[in-house]
């Protein structure tokens, strides 16, 4: 066994005022080169990548030794640090380098498969089945810090403001939450079945009544649901749930504790309150439940804008005359910047949202160019342009349809076209709630109504009178909190009244025995005393994407599944044995 070298140092950690001292260094060899008569390894660790140097005040043997260093060996280094004569600004620890003195390896290496630098290109399954050497890049490791960082700042805060955190169990009863749940079988009551919890939500309504008072939990969740950036069937909730509150309560701790996350990891001041966008406005201006703020491109309802209303162009009109809208969105120096090839390809995107096609106007000094010449005059092309007001050099897209295409394919053209131009600026952080959702929707296949959020989500109190006569219109105490056009976030206020809560069933088409078997649990616990409650879950996975810039929460986790929902590592999901099956009694059908 080679001697353990104490390590005084972190690599990263060391600058020009450490010159002079002896340092003890541990980590792996990033990269080794020979110049003549001088070895250089910059040696890696957690913190950052150092330069270490080999010459001729180096003891002999120790010299020889260095000789035989490869990538990936991991290595301990006794040595001075020294100013560098070649400074490598590309460094952090650039302006200076350890003199070795003393050198040992803990272990060698083969050659990695994968290439272990923060700017790689590797194939992404590739990265995922050697996730281990994956980690060892700085940036990785910075990720993970981060968000052991998060963790710890919101622990602290919420037991500042009287949270206990809670254990809920892993193994539950499938609850309805949306997503497909997934199943564990049992052994000892064979032919049933748990289910892995989609979110603690019934336990923490549980522990409201069990006297908690204010709950918390860094909580697994798992859903099987289809894969995207910000998905993953297996992620981190930060969930909570508060007693005796109202929207304003839940909303101000929120306020408080994103404000002290952005100072003191990000130090950016965000102020407060934060704006409030009820549901509605939300989807008017932005076309989204999840608006982006960080660039303009707002909606315009065009129904009312008199060459609009009294067109004969059948494509407007049929979709007034069918209850639909007319709404168009204006990009500031579109037309000089998009050819009619990129327009083409936004009508093409728009089309996966529904649309069936846009019409487009590029706004200039003198005549106005669009798609719709044969159907407009100048005049009332330019009476459509004013209502955005419109300049030379813009380019407006305009759909019609039902509200719901209008909306779903303006505002992703919005974010696209943003990002076409640059506008997606990572270190802007936009902060904002939806609120005031939609109690219920209308489900397109089955004609049926569903919840928008969930069951046991609490009408808006100035709403219960309609929830029998125009249940679609009743809007909910629910929230979602919006990063950047992303759902950090999202609550509500919980239904605490068991008469209240069988009318939504009844509403939603659940029947007594179908509820009973489904939340029975909580319907009992309803019985004996329930405070008032609400509460609210972050994704920690998105929060940590969001605050490091990352494309996805892949980049975040320490082990994520691939986009199979594999794990590249331990090989899962995979077959077990053939007596594991006979003892939960399950037969495999071919
Ligand atoms: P919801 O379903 O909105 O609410 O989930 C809360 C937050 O969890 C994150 N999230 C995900 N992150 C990664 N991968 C996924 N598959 C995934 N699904 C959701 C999102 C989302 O905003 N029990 C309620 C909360 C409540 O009402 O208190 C709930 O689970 O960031
Ligand atoms: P057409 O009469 O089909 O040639 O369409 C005239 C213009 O209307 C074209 O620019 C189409 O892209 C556009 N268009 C077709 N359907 C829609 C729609 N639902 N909303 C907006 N524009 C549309």
């Amino acid at each position: 066994m080679s001697e353990l070298f104490k390590r005084t140092h972190m690599c990263g950690t060391l600058n020009l005022e450490n010159i002079g001292e002896n340092v003890v260094l541990n980590g792996w060899v990033a990269k080794q080169r020979r110049l003549g008569g001088l070895i250089f390894v910059d040696l890696r660790d957690k913190t950052g990548i150092i330069q270490i140097a080999f010459d001729d005040s180096t003891p002999r043997e120790v010299f020889n030794l260095a000789q035989n260093l490869r990538g990936e060996f991991v290595i301990g280094i006794k040595g001075e640090v020294k100013e560098r004569s070649a400074k490598n600004d590309d460094l952090k620890t650039g302006a200076i380098e350890i003199a070795a003195r003393d050198l040992t390896i803990y272990s060698k290496a083969e050659t990695p498969p994968i290439y272990i630098k923060d700017d790689d290109n590797v194939e992404d399954n590739l990265r995922l089945k050697y996730r281990y050497l994956d980690l060892r890049k700085v940036k990785m490791q910075r990720n993970l810090t981060f968000r052991h960082k998060i963790t710890k700042l919101t622990r602290d805060y919420f037991d500042e403001h009287g949270f206990t955190d809670v254990e809920t169990p892993v193994l539950v009863r499938s609850t309805p939450e949306g997503a497909r749940d997934y199943l564990v079988p049992s052994r000892v009551d064979t032919g049933k079945f748990y289910a892995l919890p989609q979110s603690p939500q019934l336990f923490k309504q549980l522990l409201m009544v069990g006297g908690t008072d204010r709950y918390i939990q860094i909580a697994k969740c798992f859903r099987d649901e289809d894969l995207r950036a910000d998905r993953q069937p297996e992620f981190t909730q930060i969930d909570m749930e508060m007693s005796f509150v109202d929207v304003d309560d839940v909303l101000e701790i929120q306020e408080g504790y994103l404000k002290r996350l952005f100072k003191e990891l990000m130090n950016i001041e965000i102020s407060l309150p934060l704006p409030r966008l009820s549901w509605k406005e939300a989807m008017e201006r932005f076309g989204s439940d999840k608006p982006d703020t960080r660039f303009g491109f707002e909606l315009h309802l065009l129904n009312d804008v008199s060459s609009v209303a009294g067109t004969d162009f059948m494509v407007f009109k049929n979709a007034m005359d069918n209850g639909g809208d007319v709404r168009g969105i204006c990009i500031d120096g579109g037309s000089k910047e998009f050819s009619r090839k990129d327009i083409d390809k936004f009508i093409e995107a728009a089309k996966d949202y529904g649309a069936k096609g846009l019409v487009w106007i590029r706004v200039e000094e003198g005549e106005l160019k669009s798609s719709v010449n044969k159907f407009f005059s100048q005049e009332q092309l330019r009476e459509i342009a004013s209502e955005f007001n419109a300049k030379a050099g813009d380019l407006i897209l305009i759909a019609a349809d039902k509200a719901k295409v209008v909306f779903d394919s303006l505002g992703f053209l919005r974010r696209h076209i943003a990002g076409k131009l640059g506008l997606l600026d990572s270190n802007k952080f936009n902060l904002l709630w939806v609120t005031e959702f939609p109690m219920f929707e209308k489900d397109d296949e089955t004609g049926c109504v569903k919840a928008v959020h969930h069951p046991f989500t609490h009408p808006m109190e100035e709403d219960i009178h309609l929830l029998e006569t125009d249940p679609l219109s009743v809007k909910a105490d629910a929230y979602d909190i919006i990063i950047n056009g992303v759902e950090l976030g999202g609550g509500s206020i919980r239904i605490h009244d068991r008469d209240l809560q069988s009318k939504m069933f009844d509403i939603l088409g659940i029947s007594k025995e179908e509820s009973e078997l489904k939340f029975g649990f909580l319907l009992e616990a309803f019985k004996y005393g329930v405070p008032p409650h609400g509460g609210l879950a972050y994704g920690l996975d998105r929060m940590v994407m969001l605050l490091t810039g990352e494309p996805s929460i892949r980049e975040v986790m320490a082990f994520p599944k691939n986009q199979n929902a594999q794990c590249m590592v331990s090989e899962a999901p995979n077959v077990v044995d053939e007596s594991q099956l006979e003892e939960l009694e399950l037969n495999i059908r071919k």
